[in-house]
């Protein structure tokens, strides 16, 4: 078992990571809890062992669950369960768990802990750790949200025995970004050590920019088309389309590579070292048919990093770094630089 720590401005949490880590779930509840709703998926096949009377509240799968609604059913369940101020909330699942336990926990009774268990490779690695919460507008991907830091978080790989094929590919998306932030390559290593090198660079990145407002947006490379590639689904369909997080990052990161050798920032070796490890996950390289590309800039113009033109977290000579400014143009040709999957 790993005990890593992310040292905040309040104080610092622990990470927990290793098989079977989540009997260490009790440790890292506030003294004073009486009471823990545990929120989870009827597609989460774990137990948990906790110290004391515990509710299970079940939330929809998938996307289109991680909106307002979700949060004021979480908020009445914890209402009508009796939990107060004193007591906490556990998150047991994905992202999607970990985001809508996080975001009513830090609203219920004006914020309660919240103590993580992510199941998926994909929260481990990312949703869990952080301490960003939030749902999703019809207008874009999670537009609405908090900052609230969990008391503790759980990373047990064994949870991940059951987890489908895809699921782990997507985690492996996000694991790639990584790659690229510098942690390096995590082919030798067991699974236990390659969630642990994730989780403290996140870790480490966090504690040098809690509030993202600086370091931390790096944490997003990949993300400014991976969101807009999402969002689509909603602005158009009223529902998420069906690419998974990890997904479309890999996407995301194969078009930042262009556009960033496009922009003189990186030479085509690195773009190739991009493609090479999104493929070696079975990841997809290419835009979803019908992707629009006119639409996929006004989605990544409206990015929550886009506070001056467009902006990109792009990788150069100095490493992965936020570029502001960027002209429509180079990221329309980029855009057209990609393949696009058949229908
Ligand atoms: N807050 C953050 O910093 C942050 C970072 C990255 C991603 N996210 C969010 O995370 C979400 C994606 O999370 P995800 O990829 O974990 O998807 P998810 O939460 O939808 O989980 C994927 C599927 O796996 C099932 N599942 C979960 N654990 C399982 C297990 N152990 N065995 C079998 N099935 C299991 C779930 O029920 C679900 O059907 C997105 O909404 C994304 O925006 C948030
Ligand atoms: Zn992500």
């Amino acid at each position: 078992m790993m005990r890593l720590g992310v040292s905040l401005a309040h104080g610092p949490y622990e990470v927990i990571v290793g098989r079977g880590a989540r009997a260490a779930v009790g440790e890292l509840l506030p003294q004073s809890c009486r009471r823990v709703a545990v929120v989870t998926q009827r597609a989460v096949p774990v137990e948990l062992d906790l110290p004391c009377e515990s509710i299970r509240v079940v939330v929809p799968d998938g996307e289109d669950a991680k909106r307002l609604q979700t949060v004021e059913d979480l908020c009445r369940a914890f209402a009508r369960a009796g939990l107060t101020r004193a007591d906490a909330v556990v998150g047991l699942g994905g992202g999607v768990v970990t985001d809508l336990a996080g975001f009513a926990a830090s609203i219920y009774h004006r914020g309660v802990a919240v103590v993580h268990v992510p199941t998926t490779l994909l929260a481990q690695v990312d949703a869990a750790i952080g301490g960003k919460t939030g749902v999703n507008l019809t207008e874009g991907k999670n537009l609405v949200g908090s900052f609230w830091q969990p008391a503790g978080v759980c990373c047990d790989t064994e949870v991940l025995d059951t987890l489908p094929e895809r699921e782990w590919r997507s985690g492996r998306g996000e694991m790639i970004k990584y790659a690229f932030l510098g942690i390096g390559d995590l082919g030798e290593l067991g699974i236990e050590e390659q969630v642990a090198r994730c989780v403290a660079l996140k870790a480490a990145v966090v504690s040098e920019d809690e509030r993202d407002t600086g370091r931390r947006m790096i944490l997003n490379y990949g993300h400014t088309l991976a969101h807009a590639l999402e969002a689509t689904g909603f602005a158009e369909l009223g529902r998420a389309n069906d690419l998974r997080h990890g997904e479309a990052v890999a996407i995301g990161l194969v078009f930042a590579a262009r556009l960033a050798r496009r922009l003189g920032r990186i030479d085509a070796a690195r773009v190739e070292d991009h493609l090479r490890l999104v493929r070696g996950q079975g990841l997809p390289t290419a835009l979803p048919a019908g992707a629009d590309a006119a639409t996929l800039v006004a989605l990544m113009a409206r990015d929550k990093k886009a506070t001056d033109g467009l902006t990109f977290v792009l990788d150069g000579a100095a490493g992965v770094e936020p570029v502001a400014g960027v002209a429509a143009d180079e990221v329309l040709a980029a855009l057209g630089e990609m393949e696009v999957s058949v229908a």
